[in-house]
């Protein structure tokens, strides 16, 4: 399909939420002639008169249920699951295609586990191709089963998103304030997506018309104690930490966490400048709270001290 690309015009879903909230300040930054949507995604007729009230090229959707306090909720909240994540999603495509218009969809890459194909540690990433094979919580089972449908759209970019991250440490979605948090953590590599640096590739991915699914991580893995390690080495040499097990961590949540590492040459393909997971959370995340350590120091401590 072939898409208008000059000059956009950008219709953004999901504007309360926290990467709707980063894209659409993003959009403003860069000058971009942005509106925002009201409608439910569930809701055909809502939807339709959003897209004709703004005349968008490009939709971007950072809508989605993804369950509070966190994806446990999902588990047992699985009506209004489906409605928005499968129905809602699905809805949203399909008016859009009929449209002929653009839609960028923030997704999730938490559908893949390492298993005997793909060891953890192994440096085998789950490529774009590949079928989802982690189904253990009601959220990822339904982004595995909207993302084999999506992608038979061909107006429709999936970005599979993971562990997102921003450089505010007391952010409580933050990847990173979770694990600071967390009196005990597990320490498994993953792939994880650093939002200061990958949200303008995905309005830029937009911007250039790419459909298909994407791998919307930075390159490599890294694990909890080597973010925590970070952590440590940039802001506070006095943090502790202890590690549990898979199976202990089982027993505090209700359904199974993905640990994943994702292939991420086709975004370096688009991108060749994309820093390595490390390097990047050095650079967004670690030294700009170094040049404030000790005003994060007492706002991390003082999170800490209220778990
Ligand atoms: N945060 C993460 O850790 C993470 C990780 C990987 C992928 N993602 C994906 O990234 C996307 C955005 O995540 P987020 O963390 O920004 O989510 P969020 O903060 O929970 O925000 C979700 C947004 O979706 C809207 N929404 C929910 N159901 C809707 C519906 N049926 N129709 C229209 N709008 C609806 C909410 O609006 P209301 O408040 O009005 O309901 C809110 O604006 C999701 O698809 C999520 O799966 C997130």
């Amino acid at each position: 399909m072939a898409f208008q690309n000059d000059n956009p015009t950008f219709l953004l879903f999901g504007k309360s939420g926290w990467i709707g909230g980063l894209v659409g300040d993003l959009l403003r930054q860069q000058g971009a002639r942005i509106e925002f949507a009201s409608a439910r995604l569930e809701d055909r007729a809502g939807v339709v008169a959003d897209i004709e009230r703004v005349r968008p090229t490009h939709v971007l959707n950072a809508a989605g249920l993804t369950g509070r306090p966190n994806v446990d909720w999902c588990e047992d909240h699985k009506i209004e699951t489906i409605r928005a994540n499968v129905l809602g999603m699905l809805n949203l495509a399909d008016v859009c295609h009929q449209r002929n218009i653009h839609l960028t969809t923030y997704a999730t890459g938490c559908i893949f586990h390492y298993d005997k194909d793909f060891p953890e540690g192994s440096g085998k990433g789950f490529k774009e191709g590949d079928t989802p094979n982690f189904t253990g919580s009601y959220y990822s089972y339904t982004k595995a089963m909207v993302e084999s449908l999506l992608k038979e759209y061909p107006n429709v970019l999936v970005l599979r998103v993971r562990m997102p991250i921003v450089a505010d440490l007391t952010y409580p979605r933050n990847f990173i304030t979770k694990i600071i948090k967390y009196e005990k953590i597990v320490n498994i590599p993953n792939s994880m997506t650093v939002l200061p640096e990958l949200l303008p590739l995905s309005t830029e991915m937009a911007r250039r018309g790419l459909t298909g699914i994407m791998n919307y991580t930075n390159p490599g893995a890294i694990s909890h104690n080597e973010i925590l390690e970070l952590y440590k080495q940039y802001v506070d040499p006095e943090i502790t930490w202890s590690n549990f097990s898979l199976e202990e961590q089982a027993k505090v949540i209700v359904a199974p966490r993905s640990n994943n590492l994702l292939d991420t040459a086709r975004i370096e393909g688009e991108f060749p400048q994309l820093l390595p997971i490390r390097e990047s959370l050095i650079k967004y995340v670690f030294e700009p709270n170094a040049a404030r350590k000790a005003e994060v120091k007492a706002a991390v401590r003082s999170m800490r001290g209220r778990v």
